[in-house]
């Protein structure tokens, strides 16, 4: 086949197979990235998809416009603010999850050979949405507070990025929070440089302790922000949205109706009938409360259990924790001994643009009952005595 050349580069899919692995039912996976499903909203989704039949059903079942459903914007500019001002209409856009966001981004700034900046180790995903433009990602040393901003400074003073992509709360895959000061130090540098940054945050919501931070959209303008429904309500839904000043937007828009015209209007519809219901916030706190349980009872066993072979780093809030191995060097080969224990994470290699070896891995505690956590984190540490 003639396929572009962007697929030359394609790995067989090392990632893909481990992921099937967690369909083996007596396999436990602290792989994917899944919320809890147990905790979807299923009966009132299914209330509001009834109501959008009822009261809107020949709009919502109609072609509609590339820039998404009026009132879920509105809901957005009102929940949005930058500089203490409402966005305006204009500069949001529903995507079909934060995914399509990245990859829209991505076809409107990304030429072949341009320099796009990421954190170092950043989000699979992102990585995926940008390789079609056939980009060069460069990768940005961070520390447990973020990006380091000297090596940021030092990668902008010998190139001129397209954009810098990073994912400031709960990050995938560290699980870490880009503390206020970062912010203000990654601000002040890319005011210096022009630079464009685009900020992801799917996780923000899912905060487990400490106050909320400012987005990096409230203190610098050039951004372009994107948020998703996914971890909130429903992966499923394919809900998310871009904010980004109008110029942008109409860009984007351009780019969106090449791809799909429009988000699933339907669908846009029962986000919004949910998300201005009473239940909404209680459900987020629904979740805070059941994701923190969680990642307590497994930052506890991993303590019980491999306290001096596995390193952890306690996460305030998101789906993930990090960990690092410290008998061995590649948490690919080691993850072949947890597969023998019939336990699967994601090895950290997968994470860094240059698929360096490392000892890191990436475990998910929300889609796990507590006892499935406790048993797989015993399966670990048999792994792990094993080496
Ligand atoms: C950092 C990050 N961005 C974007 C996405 C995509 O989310 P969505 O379901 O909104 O497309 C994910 C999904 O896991 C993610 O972790």
């Amino acid at each position: 086949m003639k396929y572009a050349s962007w697929t030359n580069g394609l790995d067989e899919s090392f990632l893909g197979e481990i992921l099937k692995t967690a369909n083996h039912k007596d396999t436990i996976s602290f792989a994917g990235g899944l919320p809890a499903q147990e905790l979807f909203p299923a009966k009132d989704l299914k209330e509001c998809f009834d109501r959008v039949f009822e009261e809107d059903g020949s709009i919502a079942l109609q072609y509609a416009e590339a820039l998404g459903y009026s009132p879920l914007r509105e809901w957005v500019s009102k929940q949005f603010f930058s500089s203490g001002k409402a966005r305006k209409l204009d500069e949001i856009i529903i995507t079909t999850g934060s995914q399509q966001g990245l990859s829209l981004v991505a076809q409107t700034f990304i030429d072949p050979g341009d320099i796009v900046l990421v954190e170092s180790p950043t989000y699979l995903g992102a990585l995926q949405a940008f390789q079609g433009y056939r980009p060069r990602v460069v990768a940005i040393p961070c520390d447990k507070n973020g990006i380091i901003p000297h090596e940021l400074e030092k990668i902008l003073r010998k190139c001129n990025p397209k954009f810098l992509y990073v994912i400031p709360n709960y990050q995938n895959p560290t699980g870490k929070i880009m503390s206020l000061e970062r912010r203000r130090e990654l601000v002040e540098i890319a005011r210096k440089f022009d630079l464009l940054i685009l900020e992801d945050n799917p996780y923000g919501e899912l905060r487990y302790e400490g106050e909320a931070l400012p987005n990096i959209m409230d203190m610098y303008d050039k951004v372009i922000y994107l948020g998703s429904f996914s971890k909130v309500l429903s992966p499923g839904l394919r809900v998310g949205f871009l904010i980004a000043e109008e110029e942008i937007v109409r860009y984007i828009e351009r780019a969106k109706e090449g791809v799909d015209l429009f988000s699933n209007n339907l669908t846009q519809h029962a986000v919004y009938k949910y998300i201005v219901g009473k239940k909404f916030k209680e459900h987020i706190l629904e979740l805070r409360r059941v994701y923190s349980e969680r990642k307590d009872i497994m930052i506890q066993a991993l303590k019980k259990y491999v306290d001096e072979e596995v390193q952890v780093d306690t996460p305030k809030g998101g789906l993930f924790i990090w960990a690092k191995i410290q008998k061995m060097g590649d948490s690919c080969q080691f993850l072949k001994y947890s597969q023998e224990e019939k336990v699967i994470f994601v090895p950290g290699t997968f994470f860094y643009p240059d698929r360096r070896i490392s000892n890191e891995m990436r475990i998910n505690f929300s889609c796990s009952s507590p006892e499935i956590i406790e048993e797989g984190v015993r399966r670990l540490a048999r792994a792990v005595h094993r080496i």
